[in-house]
């Protein structure tokens, strides 16, 4: 069995659960992105809420990519790692008085906003502050992402953004408004998308909306295509870069654009997720009827996606060579969601060792909690072992 290269010894006197970074997975998926990226007038946002470790936004800061928030905690800790505001975007469908004031006083380059009240309040805000406030309107283009229902978000009357029909209203709301100024459309239609026609059909989504809109006379300077690009969570080690050749080609194919419109982009899984593990040690094996259980330190409360999406993670025994054996991996959480993996493949599994459960750099650390009253993980990064 292939494993992925963990320093192990260096692991011991570390205490457990903690989420370890690849820094060199980092760095040439981030590598990788730039590459296939390059075109001028795309721009590629940086979705905080897939991991906001200071340390992970440092360092995208300083590859020269912008930020995708969805609140003012978010906008904070990205402007603090050295994210420029004039490359923040800011989206959410609950955005708060004192979010949407934070985001105006520091002068943020777009409110992606998703309903009409949305519009009034920060229009109100912005006359407040004497600020005209840049907006594209969220629209929901009716694009299945063929992905976990909590995770797609593109379907008609689902609580984000703007339905087809309530685009012209939207448009003559900021048209009117002193203090709006249209400058794009913003698009998101879910989350770990890894079959390409579902962003080609996206494309001719938005490129029939953009030829209604100019028939009435209306055009924006960009088009924001959000996120969603998925990873391989089944083979980590044979596959640990998005497929993002393959992602912007489909836009470079099939999105129409108007003359000086630019692109840009809201990717948060693909760019950290195949970096980070979690490492968990094993605090028991215990003997069901039929069944072995490897009990681990770790559980839901510090990564809830198995539990909350039945999410498949990649995991490995990393202390162990012995032959390979059968075991369902569960945490030590008092709720009987709180399971990594039915039928997982293991080297044979004892008190003591190391798992490491693959493929959680996004939406792990960030989503960890303190039910049962247990400590947050932390983290460690491979460049300071
Ligand atoms: N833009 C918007 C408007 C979003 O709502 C999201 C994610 C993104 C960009 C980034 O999407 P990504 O490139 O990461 O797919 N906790 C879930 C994922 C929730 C995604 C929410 N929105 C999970 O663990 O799978």
């Amino acid at each position: 069995m292939i494993k992925g290269t963990f320093p192990i010894d260096k692991f011991d006197g570390l205490r457990t659960p903690f989420y370890y970074y690849d820094c060199d997975v980092i760095r040439k998926t981030v590598e990788e992105l730039r590459r296939w990226s390059q075109q001028p007038i795309y721009h590629i946002h940086y979705a905080v809420k897939a991991n906001a470790n200071n340390r992970i936004l440092k360092f995208l800061s300083s590859k020269g990519l912008g930020a995708d928030c969805v609140s003012g905690g978010e906008i904070e800790a990205a402007i603090n790692a050295g994210f420029k505001p004039s490359e923040i975007v800011f989206a959410g469908v609950g955005k708060a008085d004192w979010e949407i004031e934070l985001a105006l006083e520091k002068g943020i380059f777009c409110f992606n906003v998703e309903s009409l009240p949305e519009l009034e309040v920060i229009n109100t805000l912005a006359a407040k502050h004497n600020k005209k406030a840049p907006v594209a309107i969220r629209v929901n283009p009716d694009v299945d992402a063929h992905t976990h229902s909590y995770i797609t978000t593109g379907l008609k009357e689902n609580k984000f953004g703007f339905n087809l029909s309530q685009i012209d209203e939207a448009i003559a709301f900021i048209q009117q408004s002193e203090n709006l100024q249209l400058i794009g459309l913003h698009f998101h239609i879910g989350s770990q998308i890894t079959d390409m026609t579902v962003f080609q059909h996206l494309c001719i989504s938005i490129n029939e909306i953009q030829e209604s809109l100019a028939q009435k006379g209306v055009t924006v300077e960009h088009i924001n295509v959000g996120g969603g690009l998925g990873i391989n969570y089944h083979h980590p080690n044979h596959i640990p870069i998005a497929d993002f050749e393959g992602y912007f080609k489909v836009f470079g194919l099939y999105l129409k654009l108007r003359p000086e419109q630019q692109v840009h982009f809201e990717l948060g899984r693909a760019v950290v997720a195949q970096c980070g593990s979690l490492i968990t040690e094993v605090l028991y094996v215990k003997q069901g009827e039929t069944k072995r259980f490897v009990i681990t330190d770790a559980g839901m409360t510090e990564l809830i996606r198995p539990a909350l999406y039945d999410a498949y993670h990649h995991i490995e025994n990393i202390s162990s060579e012995a032959e390979i054996e059968l075991y369902d991996v569960a945490g030590p959480i008092c709720e009987s969601s709180d399971v990594f993996g039915k039928d997982v493949l293991l080297n044979r599994t004892n008190r003591g060792d190391k798992l490491a459960i693959r493929s959680a750099g996004a939406y792990g650390e960030v989503m960890a909690s303190r039910y049962n009253l247990r400590q947050l993980p932390y983290a460690v990064f491979s460049d300071d072992l």
